[in-house]
């Protein structure tokens, strides 16, 4: 008899400040449309001096472990493709930050905005080997790109974190998955950069291939038809990015693109991210979240999950929420991750920006900014400092 493995428990966090579009508008004589309706973005968390990826997935982790204790947490997983060092992983300060036994497996996973989901299928394969041990999965990212760029209004910055366990609490999730790799250039970012190399528009395009190839490998595999799922979290750079990806699953599979049904299937996922803006691996995490927090009874749907990494891979698979996962959602706490966010103005956007910690090897203390449990308080020696309030 198979397990049921999955989502046992998902918290996320996002950083101390925020910047309306309005503003960013208002700056380089946007229409506002262009970014409310156009690419669906309403503002985008900024991080504070003294946030980064690794501030955010231990504000995001420390709820799921006070909640269901670290005994039989023996992996994490980080994915993230705004790493902070080239051979450390940053789970490595996450397990520091919230002491975890030092009976843990660590190891951070790159593949551009796919690698949480590629934590999740490893975390469920180490779950059906040995099913009382827990995986916490970890996807933390800032979204960067050039001011003054296109990119730029799709910025953000979050962190999900998530439990994965059998008899989860929240989603199982199935086999099969549809898989899809290509090798293009539409998204990169060199060990040299610090902001992202983007060709937006093939960036589309090769998003939309990969849900055709995707879909495709997965009704192969034999997975479920399309009109079985009650809803889609797809992986939003940015919210609109959702609706096309959708319109043209459709499409593909010869349905109508109705504004309904689009609107139906996906409505529901866009909430976090239209005002986190991209958080690259968490973004599809988020969507999840939202889905969950709204007010329908989802318990026993199914939802399909289309996970895009530029460069790139994907990947479709389906899950199914799970009966009483209400009882153990964050929906507070969630919305509570964006109230508290502090608007940020322009000037100061710009300014947070262009910030990074000089290369001497001196000792450089950061400004204290983040009013959340954990801090990079500095840099010293080349190696990163962080304090739990
Ligand atoms: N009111 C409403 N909609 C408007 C508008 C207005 N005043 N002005 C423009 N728009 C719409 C456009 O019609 C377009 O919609 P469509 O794509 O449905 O046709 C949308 O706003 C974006 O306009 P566009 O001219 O394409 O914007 P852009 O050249 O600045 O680039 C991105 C947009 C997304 C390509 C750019 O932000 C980017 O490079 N993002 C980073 C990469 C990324 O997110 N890739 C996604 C796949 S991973």
């Amino acid at each position: 008899m198979s397990i049921s493995i999955g989502i046992h428990d998902l918290s996320f966090a996002t950083a101390e400040f925020v910047l309306p579009h309005t503003e960013l508008a208002a700056h380089n004589g946007t229409e506002i449309g262009k970014y409310h309706i156009g690419i669906g973005q309403e503002s985008m968390s900024i991080p504070g001096a003294d946030e980064d990826i690794v501030t955010m997935a231990a504000a995001a982790a420390a709820p799921v472990v006070a909640r269901h204790g670290s005994d039989r947490i023996r992996t994490v997983v980080f994915a993230t493709e705004s790493s902070i060092d080239q051979a450390k992983a940053a789970g490595i300060y996450v397990h520091s930050l919230l002491g975890l036994p030092s009976a843990t497996r660590i190891v951070e996973l790159k593949q551009a905005c796919y690698g949480a989901t590629a934590a999740l299928q490893f975390a469920i394969g180490l779950v059906r080997r040995d099913p009382a041990q827990q995986v916490l999965v970890i996807a933390s990212d800032v979204s960067k790109y050039e001011l003054d760029s296109p990119g730029e209004a799709t910025q953000g910055a979050a962190a999900v974190a998530m439990l994965v366990g059998a008899d989860p609490a929240l989603v199982r999730i199935e086999d099969p998955s549809g898989l899809f790799t290509a090798d293009v250039m539409d998204f990169w970012r060199p060990n040299y950069r610090n902001e992202a190399l983007v060709d937006g528009h093939e960036s589309i395009n090769a998003y939309l291939q990969a849900v055709e190839g995707t879909w495709k490998d997965y009704t192969e595999q034999g997975g479920r038809t399309l009109e079985e799922f009650a809803a889609f979290c797809y992986h939003q750079p940015f919210t609109k990015m959702a609706y096309k990806a959708h319109r043209h699953l459709l499409n593909y599979c010869g349905q109508d693109t109705d504004n309904d049904a689009v609107s139906a299937a996906i409505g529901r996922t866009t909430a976090y991210n239209t005002v986190i803006g991209n958080s690259y691996t968490a973004s599809v995490y988020l969507a999840l979240a939202a889905l969950l927090d709204q007010a329908d009874d989802l318990t026993g749907k199914a939802i399909g999950f289309l996970s895009y990494g530029s460069g790139s891979v994907a990947e479709f698979f389906a899950g199914t929420v799970t009966a009483g996962y209400r009882d153990n959602l964050r929906t507070d706490a969630n919305r509570a991750a964006i109230a508290r966010r502090t608007p940020v103005d322009l000037a100061g956007y710009r300014d947070l920006h262009e910030r990074s910690f000089p290369t001497d090897g001196g000792d450089h203390a950061t400004e204290r900014h983040t009013s959340g449990p954990f801090r990079l308080a500095g840099i010293s020696g080349h190696k990163r400092l962080y304090q739990a309030r």
